[in-house]
């Protein structure tokens, strides 16, 4: 089986891409530090994406930030600024978009192929009680309805493929370092174990969902 993980040099990317080659796949791993693959820059993904041959069988999509370097997440509205939220917005939801303009060459017609993408439940309208964190927020929600829109068109030529945004839960990375607060954290590996064995259970007709590292769907 084949992995392509992209943002296999963070917490959750990296601990991906080490379970699935201790379950002997073979892994690509594509990253800004490692391989100067950098989301927020259309040419690279491009670049990085073409040099991609074969299918693979999961697409794992991990990248992301809370806020650019040295910001954080909005407490109010008027902490917003236009550059830091757009910079949000380009590594978040663009960055994964210009990747998935490559999934259908990428996955496999005559099987099963999942792109699974970490979203964030915080990026749930619905779920959304307690305000803040705005560009973060909108940045998942646009992710999740990109997805959405991905599954369906690729639903169309690959009857197989499951394409879906996951929710990670809170888990132990630099991500989460200042923000974790009173929610339960979970260690990279295991919520990369909760995705693993999410991702392993899905079907064709999940593709175009937004499910947690249970199973679980979250509401849009
Ligand atoms: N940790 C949590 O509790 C949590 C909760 C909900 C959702 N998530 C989501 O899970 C994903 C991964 O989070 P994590 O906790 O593993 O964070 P992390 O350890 O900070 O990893 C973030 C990854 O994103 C990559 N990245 C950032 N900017 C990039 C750019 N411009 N181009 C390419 N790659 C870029 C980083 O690459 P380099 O380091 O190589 O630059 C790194 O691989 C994010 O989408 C996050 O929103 C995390």
């Amino acid at each position: 089986m084949r992995a392509l993980v992209i943002g296999a040099s963070g917490g959750i990317g990296s601990a991906i891409s080490q379970q699935l080659q201790r379950d002997r796949w073979d892994v690509t791993g594509l990253s800004r530090s490692v391989d100067g693959f950098d989301v927020a820059n259309a040419a690279s993904v491009e670049r990085g994406m073409t040099l991609q041959s074969g299918t693979f069988d999961l697409i794992f999509v991990a990248v992301g930030i809370l806020a650019p370097l040295g910001g954080a997440p909005e407490k109010a509205l008027s902490a917003i600024k236009p550059d830091d939220m757009a910079r949000v917005l380009a590594v978040n939801t663009i960055g994964p978009a210009l990747i998935l303009r490559h999934a259908a060459r990428l996955l496999p017609k005559d099987k099963r192929g999942v792109v699974a993408t970490l979203s964030a439940r915080v990026g749930s309208i619905g779920d959304n009680k307690i305000g803040g964190w705005h560009s973060y927020r909108a940045s998942k929600a646009a992710l999740n309805q990109i997805v959405h829109g991905a599954a369906i068109e690729l639903g169309r030529s690959h009857k197989q493929s499951v394409c879906v945004s996951l929710h990670p839960g809170t888990v132990e990375t630099s991500f989460t370092q200042n923000y974790a607060g009173r929610h339960k954290t979970v260690p990279a590996t295991e919520a990369a174990s909760n995705l693993l064995a999410v991702i392993e259970k899905l079907t064709p007709e999940h593709s175009g969902g937004f499910y947690d590292y249970a199973g679980q769907e979250v509401v849009w």
